[in-house]
């Protein structure tokens, strides 16, 4: 599966969402996944020239690519910047792996300190997506890190997303295959 399915999500429901929804900038978003019902808070905490800030706090057992995507296409979010601290009860990495054009997947069945979670906002075919990569701590202080596929929080995990002005656009790049964002 090439990194348009497996890494890079596609978004769900309109990129575009009505202004009401657009202006309310806090809410929850549940959703069903294996059975459960997740929430995860939102609060805009910041609006100035088109750009606004969000602070989202994942609640246990909470799945974060799928809120997060969630989230963005519900507040018709086409660009921005995640930053993220807090920890998992697991998480599966990814690792590009050039010659076979496709993401090995790492699964950590264990709790982890999440020190570093980056990412970014972008449109392919008008669809947000996600692109995250981010770095844990094990017990012993050793580290584990990459692409971002699926993780469950363990107690919270504290994003902040940052709106870009300007929505940012992807194609797929035929060499790499991947939908990496184009200027
Ligand atoms: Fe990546």
């Amino acid at each position: 599966m090439m990194c348009g399915e497996q890494c890079l999500l596609r978004g769900v429901g309109s990129a575009h969402p009505a202004k009401e929804d657009r202006a309310a900038g806090r809410g929850l978003i549940k959703f069903k996944k294996g059975g459960g019902t997740t929430m995860m808070k939102s609060k805009l905490i910041h609006e100035h020239g088109g750009e606004r800030t969000f602070a989202l706090i994942f609640e246990m057992g909470d799945e974060v690519m799928a809120n997060l995507i969630s989230f963005v296409a519900k507040n018709g979010i086409g660009g921005a910047r995640i930053s993220a601290i807090g920890a998992f009860r697991d998480v599966t990495l990814g690792y590009f792996d050039w010659e076979k054009k496709d993401y090995r997947k790492i699964p950590v069945q264990e709790q982890v300190e999440v020190l570093s979670l980056l990412g970014d906002v972008a449109l392919k075919d008008d669809q947000p997506t996600i692109h995250a990569h981010v770095v844990v701590g094990r017990s012993d202080g050793s580290t584990m890190g990459g692409h971002l596929v699926e993780a469950h929080v363990r107690p919270t995990l504290e994003v902040m997303l940052v709106e870009s002005p300007e929505h940012l656009r992807k194609q797929v790049d035929p060499e790499s295959g991947l939908a990496l964002i184009r200027l």
